[in-house]
This record gives C-alpha cells, sequence and structure tokens, in this order.
C-alpha cells in the first residue's frame, strides 16, 4: 500500500520506518526540513535503538521524507501522528494536529477516491469526529474516510513495540476504513502473533488513555504500598514481586520509587483527568494516582533532610533522563528533586550518561559531572532519580564523598560498609 504518514516525532518516524520495513511504500511529511533531510540521509531524527538501521534499510527506496502535502492524493491512506501536547489547564492542545488535518484537506480535495485518513495521535474521545475530520472536510468535502489507531509505544523500546505489539487497536466505523487498516497492518500479523482488537473510534481513543491511566495507577499505588512498606520496615521489592505473580495483576509497572515522568503519562492523566472534568464526572482516583506521584519528590527529600543539611553543600543528582535508555528529560523526577535541592541552598551537581544536554536547558546554571564518580567527589549527598546499569556497579567511587549518605529512588544502588543508604519505599 502507499502510506503517507503526517508528522516526523518519535512515533510517526517509527511508525513510518516500521510500515517501510513490512513492505508499504511510505512517505514521511513533515514541515522541519532538517528532519526530512536526515529521514532522507537514513538517519533517525532521534535517538531510538533499531530505527537507523531501518532507516538506512529502506530510506531512498520505500521510505522517502517531503515538507510537501503534494504527495499526499498518490498514497492510498495518511497516518496523522502529530503531537498534541497539554496546555496549562491540562487539556490537549489540538492545534497542531487540526492544522495538519487543513493541510491534509486541501491536499486531498479532488481527488478522485476516497483517501483514507488514520489518527495516530493521542486525543480524547470524540476529537477524531468533531474536531480533525471537520478540518478536514472544510477543505476535502465529505470524500474521505477516517479511523484511529493509538499507539503504545515506549521511548527507547519503540520500534519493538511497533514489531512486537501486545495488541494492535482498529478504531472505525466504517467496513471500508476498518478494512484499510487490517491490509496496513496484515503483514504484521501475518509475521507476529498479537492481538488486533477492532472497535468503534471513540474506544480506540479512550483505549490509550485508559492503558496509560492504568499503567501510572499501578505505579502509583505501589508507591503509595511502598510509603506503608518503608514505615514498617517492609521490603516493598519483596512485595512486589510476590503481588507480581498473581496472574491478574503482573509484575511490570509495579517498581516503586520517585515515579513516573515522561511525554506521556503525566500529559495522557491529566488530560483524562481534565476531559472527565468537562463532562462533569469527578476523577478522584486518578487525582491521587497524580498526587502520589508528586509525593515520591518530596518523600525523597525529606529522607534527605533525616540524614544531613544540606545547605552550603555539594549534592550529586545521579540520573537525570526520566528513565533509562533515553536523553528525553520531559517530566523527569530529577526536576522536582534538583529544585528542592536548590530551595535547601544546596549546590548541585548532575550526571546522566545521555540526558546531561537537554536537563542543562532547563537548568544552565547547575554542575554537570563528565562521570557518576566526578559527580560524587566531595558530595555531602548523593540522590538516585534514573535507574542506569551503571549505577548499580558503583563502589570505589562513593569514597570520594565527604559524607557517605545516598538516598536511592529506583533501587538501584549495590548497599556497601560505609555507606548510609536509604532506600525510598524500602
Ligand atoms: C508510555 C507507555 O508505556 C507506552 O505504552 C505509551 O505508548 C507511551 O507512554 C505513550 O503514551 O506514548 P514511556 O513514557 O516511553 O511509555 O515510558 P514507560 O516505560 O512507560 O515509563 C514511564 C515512567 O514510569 C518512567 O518515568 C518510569 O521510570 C516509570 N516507571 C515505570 C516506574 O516508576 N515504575 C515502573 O515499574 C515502571
Amino acid at each position: 500500500m502507499k502510506i503517507s504518514v503526517l508528522g516526523s516525532g518519535y512515533v510517526g518516524t517509527t511508525a513510518a520506518a516500521c510500515l517501510a520495513e513490512l513492505g508499504h511504500e511510505v512517505t514521511a511529511i513533515d514541515i522541519d526540513e532538517e528532519v526530512v533531510a536526515s529521514l532522507n540521509a537514513g538517519e533517525a531524527p532521534i535517538h531510538e535503538p533499531g530505527l537507523d538501521e531501518l532507516l538506512t534499510a529502506h530510506a531512498g527506496g520505500n521510505l522517502t521524507a517531503t515538507i510537501d502535502y503534494g504527495v499526499v492524493p498518490e498514497t492510498d491512506v495518511t497516518f496523522m501522528a502529530l503531537a498534541t501536547p497539554s496546555k496549562p489547564d491540562g487539556s490537549i492542545e489540538t492545534s497542531i494536529i487540526e492544522s495538519a488535518a487543513t493541510s491534509l484537506g486541501e491536499a486531498i480535495a479532488g481527488k478522485p477516491s476516497t483517501h483514507q485518513v488514520v489518527v495516530k495521535s493521542t486525543v480524547v474521545p470524540g476529537t477524531t469526529e468533531n474536531v480533525i475530520a471537520p478540518r478536514i472536510a472544510d477543505a476535502a468535502g465529505e470524500d474521505f474516510e477516517i479511523s484511529m489507531n493509538p499507539e503504545f509505544l515506549r521511548e527507547g523500546s519503540a520500534v519493538m513495540d511497533f514489531q512486537e505489539p501486545d495488541k494492535i487497536v482498529l478504531g472505525a466505523e466504517t467496513d471500508r476504513a476498518r478494512e484499510t487498516m487490517r491490509a496496513v497492518y496484515e503483514p504484521l500479523v501475518a509475521r507476529v502473533a498479537t492481538n488486533v482488537v477492532e472497535t468503534g473510534i471513540r474506544e480506540a481513543e479512550m483505549i490509550k488513555y485508559a492503558n496509560n491511566a492504568v499503567l501510572a495507577a499501578k505505579i502509583s499505588t505501589m508507591n503509595e504500598i511502598g510509603n506503608i512498606c518503608k514505615e514498617y520496615g517492609v521490603d516493598a521489592y519483596e512485595v512486589a514481586d510476590a503481588v507480581g505473580l498473581d496472574s491478574r495483576i503482573g509484575r511490570a509497572f509495579l517498581d516503586s520509587g520517585v515515579g513516573w515522568g515522561g511525554s506521556c503519562f503525566p500529559k495522557d492523566v491529566t488530560a483524562l483527568i481534565t476531559a472527565a472534568r468537562e463532562v462533569g464526572y469527578d476523577p478522584s482516583l486518578l487525582d491521587a494516582v497524580v498526587e502520589v506521584n508528586e509525593k515520591q519528590p518530596r518523600r525523597m527529600l525529606e529522607l534527605l533532610d533525616e540524614h544531613t543539611d544540606v545547605g552550603d553543600e555539594r549534592v550529586a543528582v545521579l540520573g537525570l533522563a526520566f528513565k533509562p535508555g533515553t536523553d528525553d528529560v520531559r517530566e523527569s523526577r530529577a526536576i522536582p528533586i534538583i529544585e528542592g535541592l536548590r530551595e535547601r541552598g544546596a549546590s548541585v551537581v548532575g550526571y546522566d550518561p545521555v540526558a546531561t544536554g537537554n536537563m542543562r536547558k532547563r537548568f544552565p546554571d547547575i554542575e554537570y559531572a563528565g562521570s557518576a564518580g566526578e559527580a560524587l567527589d566531595g558530595a555531602a549527598a548523593a540522590m538516585v532519580v534514573t535507574e542506569w546499569d551503571e549505577f548499580a556497579a558503583l563502589d570505589d567511587e562513593f569514597d570520594r564523598m565527604a559524607d557517605p549518605v545516598v538516598v536511592d529512588g529506583r533501587r538501584i544502588v549495590s548497599r556497601r560498609d560505609g555507606l548510609v543508604y536509604e532506600g525510598l519505599t524500602w
């Protein structure tokens, strides 16, 4: 099939590359000329394992990139993978996807056959039909069909998540739209065993939010239990291991600690809360899911206060990315930790194997170290915020500290003699 993909962020680029790998003829369209040039050169504009290999294999062949919407009518299907960031009130900002919808409508106006549009962006129920479709129709009339296909791609394993999905959700209201999406995914379904869920457009939109809300709630629940465990001297990780053996629960996303961050959970849980309030429902559980998450960095700072006064002291923050395997610092739990340390008058030194550059944009005036050992040098305390593997191997590096107080927010540091070790929830 001939497919165009609007938007070349991590979802759009991953989808374009993986759809090309499935044998489709794919055109990626983005307004950013640098991103387009990078895709055409076979280089990933973002860091995702496996993406460079796919782009090298397909760029210039069945994957091309352009800034020109003029190619859209030559394709059978257009995937919309545009960002839907948060507005200050927590609702989603749809202006980017709306303007892409207008450009798409203008491009397909006059196309002799019915164009198929698939929304991949995360949008609250009703947005595909009430916001995106009318923008396309304004320019193109009614001769197009629209469907919804949410993504479940984790940063750092987006390619694998696309190629070996737990499920593919196809939300459509017409047989033809449904058949189009089946045809898009047919080569993938033939290759790997997966669940294909066929549902309505609004259900597909909600499944994405529900998925992220349940995962965030799982973590917050375990964080709450972990906080109670800590008071009772109970090891929350042993508890999680046993609870996770219940097949109705599962072990994934039960790692307690300093909480969830990133560009998805905070944005999506907040958007669902805001959307619920807009229709008059009070989402008290989801409010609590967020509240517990905000509590965790504060608890980490309070644990530190119990051991030492860090005013005028050097404090190392180990890990700046919102999770290991990425340089993304959006909503990283390191941000409230750094803010809290600075409020206490500490001199903060951050270290991360890959995310220093991005955190420097957020906090240009703290110190950044080139290694964990360098960050620990002379520090009165260390706060461990991201579970990079290398933090499990720290040993003699702790001898470089002025005062060996370590507050571990991710259960990663190996304890050793002489280390004053505090786990956040165990
Ligand atoms: C998340 C979802 O996992 C994807 O399925 C979804 O497609 C994506 O959001 C999205 O909406 O686009 P991502 O934000 O990349 O993916 O990261 P996750 O691996 O889900 O981790 C999110 C946060 O939860 C991280 O800060 C991580 O440290 C934290 N976490 C995760 C925990 O605190 N404990 C755990 O047990 C697991």
